[in-house]
C-alpha cells in the first residue's frame, strides 16, 4: 500500500472514531463505538494496523508514527467521551424515574428512659415536687455518713461500691502516703470518692443548703457493681422524692406514691408497703406494685431518720419528712412490658425504634 494511501486511511479512521465517541449517548452506545474502533480482535484500529505490514520498507517508520499519532486519538476520544457519560447519570443506560417515592428517612427520638424520666418529672411536678440534681462522683459524706450509714455498714465495703481510684487513694494503696482513709468522713467534704450508689444522695445536699419545708425529686444515674440479670445492671436510674415539713405522716408518704403510681401506671395499679430497713429512714419500707397476682419490688421509702436530720442541722423535734427512691428501668420494664432491663441498654434500633 502507498504511504499517502495509509495516512488517509488512518485520518478518516480517526476522524470517524472521534465523531463516533463525540455522539455517544449513553454507555452502552460507546461500549459499541469502542468495540467498533477499539475492539483487540476485530476492531477498525487493529484492522488498520495490518496494512501497515504492506507499506514499502522505506515508508515503514513514517507510517508507523502516523498510525501511533491516530491510536493516541481514538483512545482520547474514547476517554474524554467515557468520563462526559460517567458524570452524566442519566446516561447511565438506567433512566431515572422520577416519580418514584422517595427514601422515609428515619427520625430519632428519646431513649424510653429518658421519656420515663420525663413523664416521671411531669406527674410529680403537678404534686409540687421541683427537680433538683446532684453529682454522680459523690463523697462518702454524702453517700453513706450523712445517710446514717455507719463505717462497718456492709454497704460501705468497698465490694459493693466502685470506689475511684483519686490521688489519695492512689498514695494510701502503694503506701507512699500515711492518710487517713478509714477516718469518718465529714461535712467538709475530703476522703475517698465514688460513684454514687443511691439518689439518696441528693436529700442530704438540698437539706445542707435549704430550711423546710422542703419537696423536691431527683433523678439520675447511680452504679453498683451487681451481676446484670432481668432485672439488674450496674448503671442504673433512681429516682428520688423528699418532702420535710412540719407534721408530715406515713400516709402522706403512702398517698404520694399512691398517686404517683396510678397516674404513671394507670388506675389498676396496687401498691403496699412491706416492713424494711434503710438505715437514714425509720420506719423503713420496700415499696411494690401489682397488676394482678405478681407483685414487683420498685424501690424503698420510709420517714426520714431524725439522725439524718440532725446530721444537716434540722431539729427532729420540729421537722418530719419522708423519702423515697425507685428504679426508673424497673418503673419503665413494667409500663412498656419488658421483661428483661438489659434491654435498655443494649442498643439495638429495632428494640428502641418500638418506643418512637
Ligand atoms: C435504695 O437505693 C434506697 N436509697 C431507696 C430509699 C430512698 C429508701 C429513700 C428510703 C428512702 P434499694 O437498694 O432497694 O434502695 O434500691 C431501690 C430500687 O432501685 C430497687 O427497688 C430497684 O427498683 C432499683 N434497683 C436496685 N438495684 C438495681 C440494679 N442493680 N439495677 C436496676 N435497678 C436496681
Amino acid at each position: 500500500m502507498a504511504l499517502a494511501e495509509f495516512i488517509a486511511e488512518l485520518e478518516e479512521l480517526a476522524a470517524g472514531a472521534e465523531s463516533t465517541f463525540a455522539l455517544a449517548a449513553d454507555m452502552p452506545a460507546l461500549e459499541a463505538a469502542r468495540v467498533e474502533f477499539l475492539g483487540a480482535k476485530n476492531g477498525r484500529l487493529k484492522t488498520a494496523q495490518k496494512g501497515l505490514g504492506s507499506v514499502a520498507g522505506a515508508d515503514k517508520p513514517v507510517a508507523g508514527k502516523q498510525f501511533n499519532g491516530a491510536k493516541e486519538r481514538i483512545e482520547a476520544a474514547f476517554a474524554a467521551a467515557q468520563a462526559r457519560l460517567e458524570t452524566n447519570p442519566a446516561a447511565s443506560g438506567t433512566p431515572f424515574d422520577i416519580t418514584l417515592p422517595g427514601k422515609r428517612l428515619r427520625l430519632g427520638h428519646l431513649h424510653p428512659i429518658t421519656q420515663t424520666i420525663e413523664e416521671l418529672k411531669e406527674i410529680m411536678g403537678r404534686l409540687g415536687f421541683t427537680v433538683t440534681e446532684g453529682p454522680e462522683i459523690e463523697d462518702e459524706w454524702h453517700n453513706f455518713e450523712a445517710l446514717n450509714i455507719p463505717l462497718s455498714h456492709p454497704a460501705r465495703d468497698p465490694l459493693e461500691n466502685f470506689y475511684l481510684a483519686t490521688a489519695q487513694k492512689l498514695a494510701n494503696d502503694t503506701g507512699a502516703a500515711k492518710t487517713s482513709e478509714s477516718a469518718p468522713a465529714s461535712a467538709s467534704g475530703g476522703g475517698p470518692l465514688l460513684l454514687r450508689s443511691q439518689t439518696s444522695t441528693v436529700q442530704i445536699r438540698v437539706m445542707e443548703q435549704t430550711r423546710p419545708p422542703i419537696r423536691i425529686i431527683s433523678l439520675g444515674r447511680v452504679y453498683r457493681p451487681d451481676d446484670a440479670d432481668a432485672t439488674h445492671y450496674p448503671m442504673f436510674h433512681q429516682i428520688e422524692g423528699l418532702l420535710v415539713d412540719r407534721h408530715v405522716t406515713m400516709a402522706d408518704l403512702k398517698s404520694t406514691l399512691r398517686l404517683f403510681a396510678s397516674s404513671f401506671f394507670g388506675r389498676d395499679v396496687h401498691i403496699r408497703f412491706r416492713p424494711s430497713f434503710f438505715p437514714f429512714t425509720e420506719p423503713s419500707v420496700e415499696v411494690d406494685m401489682s397488676w394482678g397476682e405478681r407483685w414487683i419490688e420498685m424501690g424503698g421509702a420510709g420517714m426520714v431518720d431524725p439522725n439524718v436530720f440532725r446530721a444537716v442541722g434540722y431539729d427532729p423535734d420540729v421537722f418530719s419528712g419522708f423519702a423515697f427512691g425507685l428504679g426508673v428501668e424497673r418503673v419503665c420494664a413494667r409500663r412498656h412490658n419488658v421483661t428483661d432491663i438489659r434491654e435498655f441498654y443494649k442498643n439495638d434500633v429495632r428494640f428502641l425504634h418500638q418506643f418512637g
